[in-house]
């Protein structure tokens, strides 16, 4: 059946990330290495007619949800139009943002009914942010969460985790949610190309929750109950205004309910997160072959669990999974 796109493990993929762009204005070491990473010539990267028509075609295969990524996508000279555009079809439109441009954009996103909004913020600390980040912006990063908070967006943070840098912060951040009703997801850091990722770096699901438990008492955290086709387990401390998540796609992966297919910023379809095997929709929308067909065989090649890597041991050996992109140019 064309009009779905439901793989072998009878999940459907009503779900779209669109990397709009490789590029962005950090350097954040989970992310990227420091030297950045091999950009794609331009010529081949999708334009803004090439992605708004990938779109409607994901839309005629039953996508009704669609996120845009990075790199950073506001860093797009034609994100208004690219925005435009989406903004007409019938589909939840969402984006994942460092915010440092963010005061530029709210009015349009108003304006488009951009309402739910992913905002990179790994530290409240300005020394650390530049650390991680490898770049300033602290203040503006800060001054742009409170906008967009003031101006009711649906906000969830995303604080990835990374032991001895900001695992000392967890509590601050869950204290954000007492006055501001948004999520704070903390995430396990992931391996990708270049980002010298090792378990012993990574913070767990289980020590976030015992870090917390012990500073507010396990009596004062509930659990939410989970959303269809979450990637955050949530909980939420009693009295506070917004709810703080665990992404745990490392001890704890989420595949089972997996619903996401991504479309990279040179228009290659990855089934998975950690698929390294791609399929170049772009150069074949060029040449006038039958898209579709190319996307449901990718969705149908999709593996169970991460990529075929079903455990933390196989993800991070080269030897056993390798060319795997950079995060920045995954987009998450
Ligand atoms: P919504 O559920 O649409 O709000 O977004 P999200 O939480 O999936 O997306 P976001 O871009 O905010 O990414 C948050 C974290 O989830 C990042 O670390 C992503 O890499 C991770 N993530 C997003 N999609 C997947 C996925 O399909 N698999 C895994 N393992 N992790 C994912
Ligand atoms: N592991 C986990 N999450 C990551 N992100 C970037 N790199 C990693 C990684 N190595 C997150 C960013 C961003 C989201 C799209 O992905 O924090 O919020
Ligand atoms: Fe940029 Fe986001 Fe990657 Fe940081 S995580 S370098 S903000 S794309």
């Amino acid at each position: 059946n064309i009009n779905e796109l439901k793989d072998t493990f009878g999940r459907t993929h009503n779900y779209l990330r669109i990397s709009l762009i490789e590029k962005c204005n950090l350097r954040c070491k989970y992310c990227m290495p420091a030297d950045g990473i091999p950009l794609s010539p331009k010529a081949s990267l999708m334009s803004a007619e090439e992605i708004l028509e990938f779109a409607r075609i994901f839309v005629g295969l039953g996508v009704d949800k669609i996120r845009l990524t990075g790199g950073e996508p506001l860093l797009r000279k034609d994100i208004n139009e690219i925005l435009d555009g989406l903004s007409k079809l019938p589909v939840d439109l969402s984006l994942t943002t460092n915010g440092l441009l963010i005061d530029r954009h709210v009015d349009n996103f108003k304006k488009l009914g951009v309402k739910n909004i992913n905002f990179s913020l790994d530290t409240l600390r300005e020394g650390r942010f530049f650390e991680i980040t490898r770049r300033t912006g602290f203040e503006k990063t800060l001054d742009n969460f409170r906008l967009l908070h003031e101006e009711g967006f649906n906000l969830k943070i995303n604080t990835v985790l990374v032991k001895g840098t900001n695992d000392d912060e967890l509590v601050d951040l869950v204290n954000l949610t007492k006055d501001y009703n948004v999520s704070v997801r903390f995430i396990e850091f992931m391996p990708f190309d270049g980002n010298r990722w090792d378990r012993s770096k990574m913070v767990s699901e289980k020590e976030v929750l015992s870090q917390l438990g012990s500073h507010f008492g396990a009596e004062q955290i509930s659990a939410l109950p989970h959303e269809t086709n979450f990637t955050a387990r949530k909980f939420k401390i009693s009295g506070y205004q917004g709810d703080f998540g665990i992404i745990s796609s490392v001890t704890n992966p989420f595949c089972g309910t997996c619903n996401r297919i991504r479309l990279t910023a040179n228009g290659r379809i990855k089934n998975c997160l950690f698929s390294n095997q791609e399929t170049d929709l772009l150069s074949a929308m060029r040449a006038g072959e039958n898209v579709e067909n190319l996307i449901l065989e990718s969705i149908l090649k999709k593996k169970a669990v991460r990529a075929g890597m079903d455990s933390l041991e196989k993800l991070s050996d080269p030897t056993l999974h390798s060319d795997n992109r950079s995060m920045i140019a995954i987009g998450g």
